[in-house]
């Protein structure tokens, strides 16, 4: 990268550095079970409520426990079963139409990203009325509170249930955008292991690596702070513990349990301090060839490591020591490699390649530009590389 591009874009992530402490971010309030929600939801006042949720997840034992505790607690209930994988402003607008016909006072989200995202964009276009979602596509939009939001995450990965974001498509012009402000963040993040039991084990390793890249990005990056380092630091420690249980045995109801409280810290953390490259080239990636968002970044992760070198040799070695992967008394460049090689050997026991096999040559460069774009200068990452920098990572990407 040059040095003009590099001045800017150290300038540009040191000013979004010294806002952190300035900035509303707040953490949701962590429930153990779903039981615990509609208490929390009366206590509030709450007493019509719009859970969205997709066909599948609608019909799984955990919603229906939730449905009824709901009922019991005299909180009457209208739900949108009908969220699709990345979901549109046609979606939104179907279920804020129950929300109004309903007379709802609060939101649940039930599901993966695609569910807990449009629950919040329920939530946005239910206190802004007049304002379609695609002209709140950006940052700090929305700048009003929502009615009460709580989310109950499916998988355990993406974090969603933290962040300040809603990824939408406009069902018209198929653009795809992040709607952040803080008042999207939830209120409640119900981690109830038995709303992951239903997870295949190729969807637990993918979104439970998703989990550990958010905390390695956000540990390694240099918009770090002490409590986004906690939380990388613990995120780190339960996923090498608890992943490959869940994955050997999806019934292991504590390796379940771990892996939430992962998720939902490794939110916490890159909600905060972002994340970086591993995420930009797997954003490019599920754009061109719809490669699974966390597949990618486990395919990625020690591509990317290996890449920054010595840079990130201390982080690295701090991760490994969480992690269980450093021999005592190892020096920070054996830790680090040993990080690094953890990865790759947990990716292995998951199922997980080393290539993408999707991946084609003569696509790379319109790739990494894609990539320098989204990364180039809002990621604080520790070492700076441009599209043909980045070009190289792709390459070693490429199936052997
Ligand atoms: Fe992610």
């Amino acid at each position: 990268m040059n040095a003009l591009k590099r001045c800017w874009c150290r300038i540009f992530q040191g000013a979004f550095r010294l806002a952190i402490p300035l900035l509303p971010y707040r953490r949701p309030e962590q429930l153990p079970d779903v039981a615990s929600l509609p208490g929390r939801l009366a206590d509030r006042g709450c007493g019509s409520v719009l859970v969205v949720t997709s066909p599948s997840v609608a019909n799984m034992p955990g919603t229906r426990r939730l449905l009824d505790a709901l009922a019991a607690a005299g909180i009457s209930c209208a739900v949108y079963s009908k969220t699709i994988p990345n979901p549109t402003t046609d979606t939104v607008e179907e279920a804020l139409a129950l929300y109004r016909s309903g007379n709802c006072q609060a939101i649940i989200g039930i599901g993966g990203g695609s569910s807990l995202d449009c629950a919040k964009a329920v939530g946005v276009r239910a206190v802004l009325p007049h304002k379609p979602l695609s002209k709140l596509g950006g940052v700090l939009k929305v700048r009003r509170p929502l009615p009460p939001l709580a989310a109950v995450p499916t998988t355990a990965g993406t974090g969603s249930e933290t962040t300040i974001a809603a990824v939408i498509t406009d069902a018209v012009t198929r653009d795809k955008y992040a709607i952040s402000d803080f008042p999207l963040i939830p209120g409640y993040a119900v981690l109830d292991p038995e709303m992951t039991l239903s997870l295949p084990p190729r969807l637990t390793a993918s979104t439970g690596m998703d989990a550990l890249t958010h905390a390695v990005e956000a540990f390694i990056g240099r918009s770090t702070t002490p409590d986004t380092r906690e939380d990388a630091l613990a995120a780190v420690e339960l996923i090498f513990a608890n992943l490959e249980r869940a994955y050997q045995n999806g019934s292991d109801l504590d390796a379940r349990r771990n892996l939430l409280t992962a998720s939902f810290r490794a939110g916490c953390a890159f909600t905060k301090s972002y994340v970086g490259y591993i995420h930009a080239v797997a954003h490019s990636l599920g754009g061109a060839y719809n490669v699974a968002h966390g597949h990618a970044n486990a395919v990625i992760l020690p591509v990317v490591l290996r890449a920054y070198g010595p840079a990130v040799h201390s982080q690295l070695a701090r991760l490994a020591q969480a992690a269980g992967l450093a021999r005592p008394g190892a020096g920070e460049q054996e830790a680090a490699s040993a990080f690094i090689g953890g990865v790759e050997a947990l990716n292995a026991r998951c199922g997980i390649g080393a290539a993408i096999p999707e991946l084609r040559p003569q696509d790379i460069p319109a790739l990494a530009r894609r990539a320098d774009r989204e990364a180039n200068p809002l990621y604080p990452v520790p070492v700076l590389m441009d599209a043909q920098e980045l070009e190289q990572i792709y390459r070693r990407l490429l199936p052997r």
